[in-house]
């Protein structure tokens, strides 16, 4: 069995990990500095002819639902907010790092559906709770799954003996997972993140998306990525392997400030149409992106 801190050097340093490219994190960084203005932000991403233009294609779509047509990067920015921008880079940027062909034990699409959904529901969640940063819970729920995509491609050997052991009703994903490498997928997420140099709060809320009780940088972030998580698995008429079984902490919802646990259910049911179609038009928006 590979050891913990064999496979956290090893995501730590492997030359070929998708790296985030340069921009991104400085767009990253540039959105969290007060002093940075619009226009600053602008001209970085000018510089990215490609990145400018699948920009602009997001900016435009249905999802952001502005009336006018955006032609400047930094008309989005001033019409959409760094929020929104963030979001926007990051999910262009990852998408880019990480996907890959899918085989007959990896499914590409319903890695990035589940992905994408969960982006979806945490962002509406965040902002009907009123929590303020809510493009920093959208990139948390769209990456909170990736070490599975660094699991398939860089141990994929453990990877393979995951989905033999779990072929047995009685194991389920995690079960696999710890037998195999001592670890779960949320750790290994979480590994990456740092060499990312994502900021500590998104570490932990793609670390503890499964455990979102041990959340101590901000217990609030990796609440809504778990019920986001949860819910996206719940609303998909056929969720990806290895969250199908994934549990629902109640506990989280006190987090929230949320005392009554029916609420869940009433907001599935309330807005399973409008998540579903906000998956659609997001997910349309990244096929249209491709450039
Ligand atoms: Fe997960
Ligand atoms: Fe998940």
């Amino acid at each position: 069995m590979l050891s913990p801190d064999f496979i956290r050097d090893k995501v730590q340093t492997i030359i070929q990990l998708p790296a985030l490219p340069a921009i991104a994190e400085e767009v990253v960084e540039m959105v969290e500095n007060p002093k940075v203005s619009a226009s600053m932000i602008g001209k970085v991403i000018s510089t990215d002819q490609g990145l400018t233009t699948k920009v602009l294609k997001i900016a435009n779509s249905a999802f952001y639902g502005f009336p006018k047509k955006i032609s400047t990067v930094d008309f989005a920015i001033i019409v959409l907010g760094f929020d929104a921008l963030r979001e926007i880079v990051v999910s262009i940027s990852l998408v880019s790092a990480l996907q890959k062909k899918s085989d007959a034990t990896f499914d590409v699409k319903k890695f990035w559906d589940h992905a994408i959904f969960s982006g979806v529901i945490a962002r509406r969640l965040a902002r009907d709770l009123g929590y303020r940063v809510s493009g920093e819970v959208f990139v948390g729920a769209l990456l909170h799954d990736m070490g599975i995509s660094i699991l398939h491609q860089y141990f994929n050997t453990e990877y393979r003996k995951i989905i033999e052991l779990v072929q047995d009703p009685n194991i389920t994903w995690r079960q696999a997972e710890e037998s195999v490498l001592g670890v779960t997928h949320a750790e290994i997420g979480g590994w990456l993140a740092e060499r990312w140099n994502f900021p500590p709060t998104l570490v932990e809320a793609v670390a503890k998306h499964h455990t979102p009780l041990d959340a101590v940088e901000n217990p609030e972030l990796v609440s809504l990525i778990h019920c986001a998580d949860v819910l996206a698995v719940r609303l998909s008429d056929d969720p990806a392997e290895f969250d199908r079984e994934a549990e629902f902490n109640p506990d989280v919802l006190q987090r929230l400030q949320l005392d009554d646990p029916m609420l869940m259910e009433g907001y599935m049911t309330t807005y399973r149409n409008i998540l579903q179609s906000d998956m659609r038009q997001f997910e349309s928006m990244f096929t249209n992106a491709k450039v």
